[in-house]
């Protein structure tokens, strides 16, 4: 968006957080496992961390931290199988079944993938399914579109291409922190409705069927959250926000956009470059991420996702 750091100065540090460098879990945690802070003010890549093998609860305990502080941690060299990856993402809570729109439907695996999983060839690009899954280009927070909105996913990347295929995070809690006083108290309390049909109309309007739309009516969002072990605040935007509560639908839809325009600025954002085995996890309380183009008539590039459940409404309906 032209114009948003006029609109929102940015000051030169960031507003919340832990300090900066690299340090080790057994300083901060009392843990033996490490980190490295990928950007200045979230993502940390976790080392000594083996998901295949298990991770004892003392371990487990001091990812959820990091989770909660960093937003978006990412575990290199995991062969872990669909059971494991499951297990994991257990830990954090229960998880959320699959959409009817994607291939793992009716597991808690959903597949992100242009790779069929009946013939295990490349799908063509101007397969429908691949125009659908485009949607996943837009920057966005997952399930933002349900009731109860994800707390957490995971991504393993089962197959990665190599070039290209990145997957961008935006901090909107790092955002949130640098916007004026003003524009703080003019979002709280605000609430946006959050509509699948709406983002993947963006797309093509009749990508949504009649099943889907009832699967995923449209749902009331916070616009400003907090996390509830730390208190960090953010403002939550993405595609699938529509529009405000109360607001004319194009101004709200205004903010939104701005909003989204405003966290996706380079300086909040981290760009994760797959390596085989990497298994990226996130937190879509507070972050926006977005799938990056690949030469998807040539390279495959297989990604297993589980999703988080959050604990509840943001809003009420
Ligand atoms: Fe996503």
């Amino acid at each position: 968006m032209s114009g948003a750091r006029a609109l929102f100065p940015r000051h030169r540090e960031p507003a919340y957080g832990p300090g900066p460098g690299c340090r080790t879990l057994r300083e901060e945690y009392a843990m033996a496992i490490t980190f490295t802070r990928l950007t200045d003010t979230f993502a940390a890549a976790v080392y000594g961390v083996d998901i295949a093998a298990g991770v004892s609860e003392a371990d487990f305990a001091a990812i959820v931290r990091l989770f909660n502080d960093y937003s978006v941690l990412v575990f290199h060299q995991q062969n872990i199988t669909d059971e494991q990856q499951v297990a994991f993402s257990r830990g954090f809570g229960p998880l959320e079944g699959t959409v009817l729109t994607n291939a793992g439907s009716g597991t808690e695996i959903a597949l992100i993938s242009n790779v069929d999983p009946e013939t295990n060839e490349i799908i063509p690009p101007t397969d429908r399914r691949m125009i659908f899954n485009s949607g996943n280009e837009m920057w966005h927070s997952d399930s933002s579109f349900k009731r109860i909105p994800a707390m957490a996913s995971l991504l393993s990347g089962r197959e990665v291409p190599p070039a290209d295929g990145n997957t961008e995070f935006a901090s909107m809690r790092a955002a949130y922190a640098e916007l004026p006083a003003e524009k703080k108290r003019h979002l709280e309390g605000l609430v946006a409705i959050h509509d699948f049909a709406y983002s993947r109309g963006l797309i093509d309007p009749t990508l949504i069927g009649e099943a889907q739309q009832h699967e995923t009516p449209p749902v009331p969002q916070a616009v400003v959250r907090s996390n509830p072990v730390n208190g960090h605040k953010n403002f939550f935007a993405g595609a699938h926000a529509s529009y405000i509560r109360g607001l004319p639908v194009e101004e709200g839809r205004a903010l939104l956009q701005e909003l989204t325009a405003f966290a996706t600025q380079p300086h909040y954002v981290y760009v994760h470059q797959w390596q085989p085995k990497d298994l990226v996890m996130w937190d879509n309380r507070c972050c926006l991420h977005r799938g990056c183009v690949w030469d998807k008539a040539k390279y495959r590039r297989v990604m297993h996702r589980t999703t988080v459940a959050g604990d509840g409404p943001t809003a009420h309906a």
